[in-house]
């Protein structure tokens, strides 16, 4: 059996043409435009890709988006300063620090200056204590984008076993309260867990999170579950060149699921929409807009 290949690019298109149109809306009826400020501290190479990524999928869906990059010598006092005046900008409905920062900035107290209003990173402890409390909340943009993947392709999740690998505050345990939230019943598993193998087979939906290259083998795997990936590795290739894999073994485990998410092109386009869902939620928010729809789940194909 071969596994159906779960189409991030594809289903993230979706996301954003519903997004677009929600935009489009908002502006017509109301006169109002998200507005999306990214902050990028230093110069790490991945980082400057994703933050790029983020400001053009903005512009390509009709927000605004502000971009700050800030030196790596930065101090924290400076750090916090900016965020306090992206606070108060009334033009920035979200506000996105990009992590990693530099080793000598500590990215705890710059999280929680961000106004929970305004975190559509949703890593402040505000937005993640929302989620456990079963409020409405701006929620990561990963694990979100996950849950959509493993519902849009299991139709329903109620009842469904789901077992998520890693307990990060990323991932791992906002993944987890969101498939709980769909009725599935979870499992947390990580690297204490006994018999991780069994656990994992024990899956209907397996979400990997635990950052460790091709960990999760083809026999961990249930035959038919559903395979979310959210690992980015880079591995070294024998040419002195480096590929990107996932936390699962995919050539393994594409014979044995039913559906599986490739990396790259899984999870990570949906992680993008997912940020604009978040900036469209805290815009209608923060303006008091209650009648522009924005999308809790994958518009059919
Ligand atoms: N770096 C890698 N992933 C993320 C993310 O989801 N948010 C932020 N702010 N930084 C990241």
């Amino acid at each position: 059996m071969t596994a159906r290949v779960i189409d991030g690019k594809e289903a993230s298109g979706r996301l954003k043409g519903a997004i677009a149109a929600a935009v489009a809306d908002m502006k017509s009826r109301h006169g109002v435009t998200p507005g999306l400020a990214t902050v990028l501290v230093g110069e790490d190479p991945a980082s400057q890709v994703y933050v790029k990524s983020k400001q053009k999928t903005a512009h390509e869906l009709g927000m605004n988006s502000f971009q700050h990059d800030v030196p790596a010598t930065t101090s924290q006092a400076d750090l916090l300063a900016l965020v306090a005046r992206l606070n108060a900008d009334p033009g920035v409905n979200g506000i996105l620090v990009q992590l990693p920062l530099p080793k000598h900035l500590d990215q705890f107290p710059v999280i929680n200056a961000i106004s929970p209003a305004k975190d559509v990173d949703g890593l402040h402890p505000e937005s993640a204590g929302r989620l456990l409390a079963g409020g409405d909340a701006l929620v990561a943009c990963t694990p979100t984008g996950c849950a959509m993947l493993a519902k849009d392709a299991a139709g329903d999740l109620s009842g469904k076993h789901a077992v998520v690998v890693g307990r990060s505050i990323l991932v791992g345990k906002p993944v987890a309260l969101l498939l709980l939230n769909e009725n599935c019943t979870v499992t947390m598993a990580h690297s204490r867990t006994q018999d991780l193998a069994g656990v994992c087979r024990s899956a209907d939906i397996l979400v990997a999170a635990v950052g460790k290259a091709e960990m999760i083998k083809g026999d961990w795997v249930k035959p038919g579950a559903i395979v979310i990936d959210v690992g980015i590795n880079r591995m070294p290739n024998p040419d002195g060149k480096s590929r990107l894999v996932g936390d699962v073994d995919y050539a393994t485990a594409s014979h044995v699921a039913g559906a599986i998410t490739p990396v790259p092109g899984g999870v990570g386009p949906m992680t993008i929409a997912c940020l604009m869902v978040n900036t469209l939620k805290a815009a209608a928010a923060q303006r008091g807009i209650k009648d522009v729809a924005i999308p809790t789940r994958l518009p059919p194909k």
